[in-house]
């Protein structure tokens, strides 16, 4: 009868400060022991039966189940093998995982396969509900990023509980293919890719005199969010390596407190991405249960600050928490409405209409929306040519150019942009009257 363990956590998860995790795991079944065979009276020895599905590991040592699908802890990969199984059988975990923030929701949920205690293969599911923050971000109420997480793992080398005679950890390697359902979403954002290939070498050992287990993983990465929100970006679209640590103490045979640490990299421009942390309480009764509480600091969620409502045409990008400029202007939706009208002011205004002469006035709004986008903190990329190159064939005295900014003021007032944000904006491009006057 094969051995099928089940894992459910429940997190409670705040992305700013510390939150509370409460998280529990619950095997579904375990193998049953084959029913004793009775000994033929005198004849030959019969060779030992192999139980496939052994379930003979030591309680607790095949941790619990990560968020994207490998054991390890809550929050990262251990060099340890799901499942139950030693190395003579084969092992198998489900999980399923809750978090819960003021703001957002995560539901992660999948099963993993231990083979022989060398192998092991994953999936989760993850699906981050942005809830009534989607709606006010544009996307809709109750708007989801899903995930799908494939994973693999070797162990390498050693033997995290057995090999107590020396330092020597149980190391693994391993891959974990991410592949989000929301490439268009991501795009907007400033996400190169929906998919992606994270690759980690992790190294675990227990300290039995000490009743420590330490692991370490690194991670080649390019996932923002864990890949919640795409892969590279338009700050950084490269692999960086990330640093993920774990510490537990066991107070007993069935308990283990701990921490956990995780750098991510910072790919997106709109917002930074800050590492995660978390202290955990976990509860073992039988290899069949587990219960972990934690409290988790996940740092700043990027999608506070996402303001995709523009590029999603939808009317409004109310800033959520902290925001960028660029929210604060209306997205781009609010850029191109007050460009364009500065564009068609300027153009009518006496005072500078001869320089926009034989002018393409949609390339010159598409180009100074760009501009603003990204000098404001969107996802565009302006392509342009610099200011100087741009202006100096029209010589340019200083009035021109602050006819042309009261025009953009004016176009920003009949768009509602407040004046202190006006001014935000102004900041940013007093510097350019160097480049941009010449006379
Ligand atoms: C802070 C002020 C200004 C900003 C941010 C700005 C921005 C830009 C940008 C982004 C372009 C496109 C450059 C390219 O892609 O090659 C451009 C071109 C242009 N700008 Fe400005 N501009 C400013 C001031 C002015 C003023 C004061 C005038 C005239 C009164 C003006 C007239 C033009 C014209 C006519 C072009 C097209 C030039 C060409 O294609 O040869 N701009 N500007």
């Amino acid at each position: 009868m094969g051995l099928r363990t089940v894992t459910a956590t429940a997190i409670r998860w705040k992305t700013a400060g510390l939150a509370v995790i409460v998280a529990a795991i619950a095997t579904a079944a375990q193998a049953q022991a084959p029913a004793p065979t009775p000994p033929p009276a005198p004849a030959p020895t019969p060779a030992p039966s192999v139980d496939l599905f052994d379930s003979g590991k030591l309680l607790a040592t095949s941790g619990v189940s990560q968020i994207e699908g490998a054991a390890g802890g809550g929050l990262t990969p251990w060099a340890l093998i799901t499942g139950y199984e030693t190395r003579d059988a084969i092992g198998a975990n489900g999980h399923y995982t809750f978090v819960h923030t003021g703001s957002y929701t995560l539901h992660s949920a999948g099963a993993s396969i231990g083979l022989f205690d060398r192998v092991e293969l994953s999936y989760a599911r993850e699906i981050f509900d942005t809830r009534k923050v989607g709606g006010k971000l544009g996307l809709g109420n109750g708007f989801t990023f899903n995930e799908d997480v494939f994973g693999a793992k070797l162990r390498v080398a050693g033997d995290a509980v057995y090999d107590q005679d020396t330092l020597m950890p149980q190391t693994a390697i391993g891959l974990q293919y991410k592949r989000n359902a929301q490439g268009a979403v991501i795009h907007a954002i400033g996400g190169k890719s929906a998919e992606g290939v994270d690759f980690y070498g992790t190294a675990t050992k227990l300290f039995l005199d000490q009743s420590v287990l330490l692991n370490a993983t690194v991670r080649a990465t390019r996932a923002n969010q864990l890949g919640i929100l795409g892969f590279g970006g338009d700050r950084n679209s490269g692999y960086s390596a990330e640093f993920e640590g774990s510490a537990a103490y066991l107070l007993s045979r069935k308990t283990a407190i701990g921490f956990e640490y995780r750098t991510k990299p910072n790919n997106l421009r709109f917002a930074a991405e800050n590492r995660w942390l978390d202290v955990f309480i976990a509860y073992f009764p039988t290899r069949n249960v587990s219960l972990t509480l934690a409290a988790v600091d996940l740092g700043d969620i990027a999608l506070q600050r996402l303001c995709v409502a523009a590029l999603l045409a939808a009317p409004s990008c109310a800033p959520v928490g902290e925001t960028t400029l660029y929210a604060d202007l209306g997205g781009e939706a609010g850029i191109t409405r007050f460009v364009a009208e500065t564009v068609a002011i300027s153009v009518a205004d006496p005072r500078i209409a001869k320089d926009f002469d034989n002018i393409n006035l949609v390339w010159l709004r598409d180009h100074i929306v760009r501009q603003f986008c990204e000098l404001t903190g969107g996802p565009c990329r302006y392509t342009g040519r610099g200011m100087y190159a741009s202006h100096k064939g029209l010589h340019l005295a200083t009035a021109n150019f602050n006819f042309f900014v009261e025009d953009l003021q004016i176009a920003m007032d009949h768009a509602g942009v407040p004046f202190p944000t006006q001014n935000r904006l102004l900041k940013i491009l007093a510097p350019m009257y160097h480049d941009i006057v010449t006379r």
